[in-house]
């Protein structure tokens, strides 16, 4: 007897029913992360090292979390992050991200590798939602090129080009649980040799050749601001500012991609001082992911001055055990944890936080 959904009282629940409902497949490719799975872990870990200093009798009978990512409204900063193969979880795939994510005002960043078509996750939406493309660069750049233009054409807000996969990492879990070709609908280009698992079977078509030269051409073929997503160093960040890109997303691929990689959270502490002394901090939106299941995982990336967080695992869980309404429950358990830690900590906006509302020693030092 599996619980219901009103017995789901966090994210972590629904992992725990994913497990058990989901095919070990779909279970073994969402799950699994690089080698050792540390740098998973540590996801998890670094945002148990940071601690809050709330400050007291600030007037918080109203509080409001709404914020912009790249020029658009949302209710809360956070958003679905791409993940790819949304039919092992569910038979409809990331429409049923895509339905959820308009019910909360949430913005879905829209996977080169959904299992629906880019067209049907664009036709699921409703204005005035915001939909991202997440992007693998193909070898071949006028497929690249075709995906782009026509994802600018379809009103798609931000182009973020995936940059920690030049090949995809060893998961041994999903590499165990092989791969059954359904639920794809992918570019998956040449043969492709699937005892290697999901992932590396649908990812040949992916440029390790892709470099910082390239960066201009994606400016020249595109309107749409231009996110860098995987960066891990304050170096890059820079980098990345002295190129004219709108924004970075702080991410290890939620350890998928290079085990013993950094959390998150930690470079982004090590981050924004670097930016502030450089002048620079005003210059890109900075975003994380990886390991985000709390509230206060989502306060802690906005007081260290991250505009807002991806997450993806556990709207992968709740859509796998529940559907559609289960990525409701979860977005709106991020509401209600949302308001009340906003208050605790003492906090009317997010305007408000601020790097000094917490406490990183253990973070920076461990
Ligand atoms: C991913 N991620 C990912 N990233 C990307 O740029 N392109 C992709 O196709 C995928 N696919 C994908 C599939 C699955 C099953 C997972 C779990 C992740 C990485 C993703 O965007 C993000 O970086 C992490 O998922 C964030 O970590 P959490 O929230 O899953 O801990």
């Amino acid at each position: 007897n599996m619980p219901l959904l009103s017995q789901c009282y966090n994210l972590m629940d629904f992992e725990a029913v994913a497990r058990r409902v989901m095919k070990k497949t779909a279970w073994g490719y969402y799950s699994s992360a690089a080698d050792d799975e540390i740098t998973m872990r540590e996801n998890k870990a670094a945002f148990q090292r940071v601690w809050f200093r709330p400050r007291i009798l600030v007037d918080v009978e109203k509080v409001d979390f709404s914020t912009t990512m790249l020029g658009a409204r949302c209710d809360i900063p956070f958003y679905v992050t791409a993940t790819a193969l949304g039919k092992l979880g569910h038979a409809e795939g990331e429409v049923v991200l895509t339905r959820a994510a308009r019910r909360h005002g949430v913005v879905q960043m829209i996977p080169t590798l959904a299992s629906c078509s880019f067209d049907e996750i664009v036709d699921a939406a409703e204005a005035p939602q915001v939909q991202w493309l997440q992007l693998y660069v193909n070898k071949d750049r006028r497929i690249t090129q075709r995906i782009v233009e026509h994802a600018e054409r379809r009103g798609c807000r931000g182009l973020f080009i995936t940059v920690d996969a030049p090949q995809l990492g060893r998961r041994e879990k999903d590499m165990r649980s092989k791969f059954d070709e359904q639920g794809s609908s992918v570019q998956s280009g040449d043969a492709t040799d699937n005892s290697q698992g999901a992932a590396r079977a649908i990812s040949s078509f992916i440029d390790p050749g892709l470099s910082w030269k390239d960066i201009p051409w994606f400016q020249s073929i595109t309107k749409m601001p231009i996110i860098l997503k995987g960066v891990q160093r304050v170096e890059d960040v820079v980098k990345a500012i002295e190129m004219g890109v709108q924004g970075v997303v702080l991410s290890n691929h939620g350890g998928r991609q290079l085990d013993f990689a950094r959390s998150a959270i930690e470079v982004l502490a090590e981050t924004m001082p670097v930016l502030r002394e450089l002048g620079l901090e005003n210059r890109v939106e900075i975003f994380i992911d990886g390991g985000v299941r709390r509230a206060t995982d989502i306060i802690k990336a906005l007081c260290l001055g991250a505009k807002g967080v991806g997450i993806g695992r556990p709207f992968l869980y709740a859509m796998s055990a529940y559907g559609q309404a289960g990525v409701e429950k979860a977005m709106q358990l991020l509401k209600d944890e949302m308001e009340m830690n906003m208050r605790l900590i003492g906090a009317q906006t997010v305007a408000d936080l601020n790097p000094s509302l917490v406490d990183v020693k253990s973070l920076l030092s461990h």
